[in-house]
């Protein structure tokens, strides 16, 4: 069911300082900040030759990854996004198999404009997953 490694997405308390250490220290192409205003983040994408990486700092009240940073106050790996090809045919075959999708399980626009969806930590050992449709 599950395909490529999309993306690793870590959330930080700043984005520069965060971005410095990926561009500067470890000398990664790095992209610029992109507000994303429906997700409630702030991004930079983080390019590498076999996946990416997103660094998330929260935008605005309410964010979804503001929770997460009061917990992990330096941040940390917030979820793994791994690719299929159907979205739907996906959730309706983990759900058959016990396995819970957050919010209300439709699947929603994510940053990259496609449909993505979020199962639950508490069945995939602590591991936030992302579902997009590629
Ligand atoms: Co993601």
């Amino acid at each position: 069911m599950i395909k490529r490694l999309n993306h690793v997405a870590m959330v930080v308390p700043e984005l520069e300082p965060a971005t410095a250490t990926y561009r500067d220290t470890l000398g990664a192409t790095v992209s610029e900040p992109q507000a994303l205003p429906e997700h409630g983040v702030t991004v930079v994408f983080v390019d590498l030759p076999n996946t990416r990486i997103e660094l998330l700092e929260p935008l605005g009240d309410g964010s979804p990854v503001s929770n997460f940073l009061e917990r992990n106050l330096n941040g940390g790996i917030h979820h793994l996004c791994v690719e299929v090809d159907d979205i739907v045919s996906a959730r309706d075959e983990l759900r058959a198999k016990g396995a819970r999708i957050l919010g209300d399980g439709e699947p929603k626009i994510g940053a990259h404009g496609n449909p993505v969806l979020f199962l639950h930590p508490k069945d995939f050992h602590g591991c936030l997953i992302e579902l997009e449709e590629v």
